[in-house]
């Protein structure tokens, strides 16, 4: 990994560390697992969060699976019950399951798999893992070159949720564009959606920008409309747990309604992502399964009630963009424009060949 890359996960002394980003920015904490139960539940509170993140550490995951597993078992079924408990955690971020099935491939493909002994299998799982962590990193450089040319010297352009190096390998998606902007001096000021209800905007990426020394303010959801009706938002740039073969596109929840916004006022609207969050057996994003998470974190922030205890509230974790209102989507393979349906088609098949 290039030693000027953050990463918020690694391999040590035969455990996965995550940096816990339950507890960002007031403190920086690695979380050790030892199981692939402790990578689960990490994913599940979103300790390790994001679709890229969620996809290597499901990868490591599946080596603890293997360093773990009873006596006596075959490898190829510790794989498949291990791919189970870390692949029901979280359904909306595609790169999970792509993540699990390239895992299954891997050990498939070593020769004589059946024969396989548990620490041969575990090796062979550890040396891909970790090759695709460094495989999203440079997946993620890559989208930063494609679309710093997106903007100019003086934009302003606004962001939701937490796509930088936290929600990757490294270096990030989206954030990750804006950060090629700026060292490119295309980039005036990131506009930072708080993002509730988790307020993965102004613990995460308003942290990773302090790092970066990049110019940022951060605004509760509710001022977009208001900044792009006073001419102060020059674009949007988000990211993506999955893209359907049409191009909608499923992300944190409030993006579809920035979208719909940007339209309005006449703000070019581009998601950025790795062809791996592209899903081309999902058609369309009503195909796309939402994630619904527990009312309590509507009702609460940080544990401290906002909301009668009782009050029913709905936790839609994602919403879904239509294609018709994506400017441009930022891939590792280039900037894709409409129709989608033909320019991912192309994408992915050069990808294959
Ligand atoms: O619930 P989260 O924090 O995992 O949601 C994350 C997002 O919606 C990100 O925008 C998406 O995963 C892309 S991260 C590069």
């Amino acid at each position: 990994m290039p030693p000027e890359i953050f990463s918020p996960i690694r391999w040590r002394d035969g455990a996965l560390e995550l940096l816990d980003q339950t507890r960002l920015p007031q403190a920086e904490e690695w979380l050790r697992c030892t199981r692939p139960e402790q990578v689960a539940d990490a994913i599940r509170r979103l300790a390790v969060r994001g679709a890229p993140a969620i996809g290597v550490a499901a990868a490591y995951g599946l080596v603890l699976g293997l360093l773990s597993a009873p006596d006596g078992e075959p490898p190829a079924e510790t794989l498949a019950r291990t791919a189970r408990l870390l692949g029901e955690t979280r359904p909306t971020a595609v790169n999970l399951r792509w993540a699990l099935d390239r895992g299954r491939d891997v050990l498939a493909s070593q020769a004589e798999s059946a024969a396989l002994d548990r620490e041969a299998a575990a090796a062979a799982l550890l040396a891909w893992a970790e090759r695709l962590q460094r495989e999203d990193i440079a997946s993620n450089l890559k989208i930063g070159e494609h679309g710093r040319s997106l903007f100019a010297p003086g934009d302003r352009v606004l962001t939701h949720c937490n796509t930088g190096a936290l929600a990757t390998a490294g270096y990030g998606t989206a954030l990750g564009v804006l950060r090629a902007a700026h060292d490119a001096g295309r980039l005036e000021l990131v506009w930072v959606d708080e993002t509730r209800p988790l307020l993965q905007g102004s613990r995460l990426t308003a942290w990773e920008l302090e790092r970066l020394r990049i110019p940022y303010r951060l605004i509760p959801d509710a001022a977009a409309a208001a900044l792009m009706a006073r001419g102060d938002v020059q674009a949007v740039i988000v990211g993506a747990d999955r893209i359907a073969a049409n191009g909608d596109t499923a992300n944190k929840i409030g993006t579809y309604g920035l979208a719909v916004l940007a339209r309005h006022h006449g703000v070019p609207f581009y998601f950025a992502a790795p062809l791996s969050t592209i899903d081309p057996a999902t058609p369309s994003g009503a195909e796309i399964p939402i994630e619904e998470r527990s009312p309590d974190e509507v009702r609460s922030v940080f544990g401290a009630p906002i909301a009668p205890p009782d009050a029913p509230a709905t936790n839609l974790a994602f919403d879904v963009t239509p294609a018709e209102l994506i400017a441009a989507i930022v891939t590792d393979a280039g900037v894709l424009r409409p129709p989608y349906g033909e320019a991912i088609a192309r994408a992915l098949k050069k990808q294959a060949d």
